[in-house]
């Protein structure tokens, strides 16, 4: 079922796998319709499924990866490249070493970074260079985080970095051995890199997102739940399986 939310696109679907897929066509479209596309990436649980449909369809000669550019939301800080938990090993795996990128056409913000501060200003004028970017795919943390954008008092505008929430890293310790191994900062693409983007994708599933996705569609725009920024968006869409979106369907029944 698809209706419109405010700003929003909202497909309500039966399954992960469908949101996958419909996630994927997207990606794969806009690969198509402008091969020099640049793409912005999220990582997580959530678009494992999306990533595996995008090498499925390379495998099938379905789309072509070469002239593509691609800068990911987010990067723990401090985390080394080749650590299993960080989000350039994650991108690896779970699709550039499928795909066929041009390396230097990846952009993850650097872990491993000797200077933060300098490492957050080259990102934002790497991503302005390549003309921002066409369609960004999001997940959403339970409490309502885009990337690494945490709840807070105001929205950051630009590429940051961030104390992560006790929650945050809670939810994100079952990728560690322990709590204790989450790296407590991260560097993050800002709000105003995210809303920059000409189209943005949105995917959640399963019932802890439940409760998000109505404050994010149905409640005040607000820093204190970073994602309803995205109702003051032009193109977003959202992805949602049965159990993400229950309490959108009662809205509507
Ligand atoms: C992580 C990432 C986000 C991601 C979110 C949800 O901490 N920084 O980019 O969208 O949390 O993760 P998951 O898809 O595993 O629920």
């Amino acid at each position: 079922m698809k209706i419109k939310i405010g700003n929003i696109t909202v497909f309500l679907l039966d399954s992960y796998d469908m949101i996958s897929k419909r996630a994927a066509a997207m990606v794969a479209s806009q690969v198509t319709v402008k091969p020099k596309s640049v793409l912005g990436l999220a990582t997580g649980s959530t678009p494992v499924g999306m990533y595996q449909e995008l090498v499925k369809m390379y495998q099938k000669d379905e789309v072509d990866f070469s002239d593509i550019r691609t800068f990911n939301l987010d990067e723990y800080f401090p985390i080394q490249q080749d650590n299993e938990q960080s989000y350039a090993y994650y991108m690896n795996q779970n699709l550039f070493s499928h795909i066929n990128i041009k390396k230097e056409s990846i952009h993850i913000p650097n872990g491993a970074t000797s200077d933060v501060g300098i490492e957050c200003d080259v990102y934002d004028k790497a991503m302005e260079d390549a003309g921002g970017i066409d369609l960004q795919v999001l997940g959403i943390g339970n409490n309502g985080h885009i990337g690494f954008n945490e709840p807070n008092l105001h929205f950051e505008t630009g590429t940051h970095v961030v104390e992560l929430d006790a929650g945050t890293i809670q939810a994100n310790a079952r990728f560690f051995q322990s709590e204790s191994e989450v790296p407590r900062q991260a560097i993050s693409m800002g709000i105003r890199n995210i809303m920059n983007a000409k189209k943005i994708v949105l995917l959640a599933n399963g019932a802890a997102k439940a409760d998000i996705m109505e404050k994010m569609l149905y409640g005040e725009v607000s820093p204190h739940v970073p994602a309803s920024v995205l109702q003051l968006h032009r193109d977003v869409t959202v992805l949602l399986d049965q159990e993400a979106g229950a309490k959108i369907r009662s809205h509507i029944k």
